[in-house]
């Protein structure tokens, strides 16, 4: 299996509970490393830009004013099959339909303030992580 990279980000209903030690702490006991990690708070414009692929979408101004509603974890995580893996931990969108032990099964409020987003493919990953990191920001 391929050593992977993925981007994920704690988001403000996380940080607000005090949970991202708990959210690290199910990535690191499942395999996942964290390379780079900052908290920051979005400004509307990046929150913008990085969900612009859900601009059409009827939920996409609401999700950007929670996005930028307190302040959220980036990171990078890099592990054996890290995309799949982080989406695993993550559970379903929907923390109605997440599965025991997940991260939205565990912490999510709801479908928008639902804890962790993650990349949703390799390609998607590379994007989003040169979005906020540079490269010698991570540290394997
Ligand atoms: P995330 O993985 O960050 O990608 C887009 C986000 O939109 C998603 O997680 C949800 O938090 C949020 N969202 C809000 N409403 C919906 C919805 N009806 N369907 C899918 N995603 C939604």
């Amino acid at each position: 299996m391929a050593i992977e990279r993925t981007f994920s980000i704690l988001k403000p209903d996380a940080t607000r509970r005090n949970l991202t030690g708990k959210i690290n702490a199910i990535f690191e006991e499942n395999g996942l490393k964290i390379i780079g990690q900052r908290r920051i708070w979005m400004s509307q414009a990046q929150a913008k830009a990085f969900y612009a692929v859900h601009a059409a979408r009827p939920f996409y101004n609401d999700l950007v004013e929670f996005m930028v509603s307190g302040p959220v974890v980036v990171q990078v995580l890099e592990g054996e099959n890290a995309v799949a893996k982080h989406r695993d931990l993550m559970g379903a969108t929907n923390p109605a339909n997440a599965a025991e032990g997940t991260v939205r099964k565990l912490y999510a409020e709801s479908i928008e303030a639902n804890s962790v987003h993650g990349s949703d493919s390799a390609e998607n990953a590379a994007n989003e992580i040169a979005y906020f990191f540079a490269g010698c920001d991570l540290v394997g």
